[in-house]
């Protein structure tokens, strides 16, 4: 990704596209977490200064927005916002930005929505600033957007990881480690500090067209050894046709569920796309009305094949909800049609939760 000189810079459609991840992510997640704790915790290490050229929000703007809007309807409930930046100028914008938003929204509500924002390295100081503010006691969710990395190391993300309803979001650019770590020691060491271990390097033995993903899926394997069991990942393409990971960690399904729901309504003219890691095809996806479910057939395939006797539509919904990028929801329709191209066997009659599904030995071909 390009790396702006000013303090402020364009906002670009795959950006936009990540806000809207992000805020439709937070309006699901902050009263789910508000209800059963008394403080939550909102975090970035990249916060950048809160606004765009063209005036529109940065992601801690937006984050206070949704954050302050839950705190209005949950009184006596708490939100820290715990914000971190290197850059001086990009700070004080950001502080402006933030001082602007809550005059021009003012309420009672803002006295319990803390906003710490710091000037200093993602790493260490966010870690130190999320101690101070007491933050690692509670639930936090942590943006970690740099500029494409990697820039965020491992240690970090087990300590984001050690309170079991906290969640991570980092963004990744797997082109610099595949283009430049070959050959240069520093920047390896750099791809170790950030996937924890050097199983990563590995990478380099891949063809071209399977570098990216392996990486983006060395990373998934990274979050879960910091205790994230569950992760999904989106690709972005930037203005210059970079490819961005966007990789979101929890241990909660229900976060999974959300962030879903939150992914699926994006708008993908945006440059954000998806394709899921379990596909053997690795087909790009399109999000639209009628979502192409051609992934979700070969991957619930293998996985009914793996097993003789079959499984029930409500396992085969749970494996899709973890295991893919697909939702629940979608699971029963296309079983239907599964059963109708002679796929799969299933009881006669309506297709339910319940009901015990089995691949049928013939290879179609799809
Ligand atoms: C992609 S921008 C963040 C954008 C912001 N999350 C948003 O969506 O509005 C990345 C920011 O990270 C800052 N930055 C770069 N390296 C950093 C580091 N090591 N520690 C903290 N901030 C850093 C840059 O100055 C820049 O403002």
């Amino acid at each position: 990704m390009a790396v702006p000189k000013e303090p402020t810079w364009e906002r670009d459609p795959h950006t936009a596209a990540k806000h809207d991840v992000l805020r439709r992510y937070l309006q699901a997640w902050a009263p789910i977490l508000l209800s059963r704790n008394d403080v939550i915790t909102y975090a970035e290490g990249f916060a950048g200064p809160g606004i765009y050229k063209c005036g529109e929000a940065g992601s801690p703007v937006i984050a206070h927005g949704v954050l302050a809007g839950w705190l209005r309807q949950r009184p006596g409930k708490m939100v820290k916002m715990v914000l971190v930046e290197e850059d001086p100028r990009r700070i004080a914008e950001l502080e402006r930005r933030l001082a602007h938003t809550r005059a021009t929204r003012p309420g009672p509500e803002l006295t319990r929505l803390e906003t710490l924002v710091a000037q200093g390295a993602c790493h260490p100081d966010l870690l130190h600033r999320l101690g101070q503010a007491g933050s690692l006691q509670h639930p936090m969710f942590v943006l970690l957007d740099g500029f494409g990395g990697p820039d965020v190391p491992f240690t970090l993300i087990q300590q984001i990881a050690r309170h079991r309803s906290s969640e991570v979001m980092i963004t990744f650019q797997p082109q610099f480690l595949i283009r430049f770590a070959t050959k240069d020691d520093h920047h390896r060491e750099s791809g170790d500090t950030f996937f924890g271990n050097t199983d990563w390097q590995d990478v380099f033995g891949q063809p071209s067209h399977a570098k990216a993903p392996y990486l983006r899926d060395q990373y998934r394997q990274t979050l879960k050894r910091a205790g994230f069991d569950h992760s999904l990942s989106f690709e972005m393409i930037d203005e210059k046709g970079h490819l961005l990971y966007l990789i979101f960690g929890t241990r909660n399904e229900k976060g999974v569920e959300k962030m879903k729901d939150a992914m699926w309504k994006v708008d993908t003219t945006t440059g954000v796309r998806y394709r899921d890691p379990k596909d053997p095809r690795q087909q790009v996806l399109d999000l639209n009305f009628e979502p192409d479910t051609g992934p979700l057939r070969r991957i619930l395939l293998q996985h009914l094949k793996a097993s003789p006797t079959g499984r029930r539509v409500e396992d085969l919904q749970r494996f899709t909800l973890l295991e893919s990028v697909y939702k629940p929801t979608q699971v029963i329709s296309l079983l239907a049609r599964m059963r109708s191209e002679h796929q799969i066997t299933a009881a006669p009659g309506r297709i339910t939760r319940s009901t015990q599904i089995t691949a049928t030995h013939e290879d179609v071909l799809f």
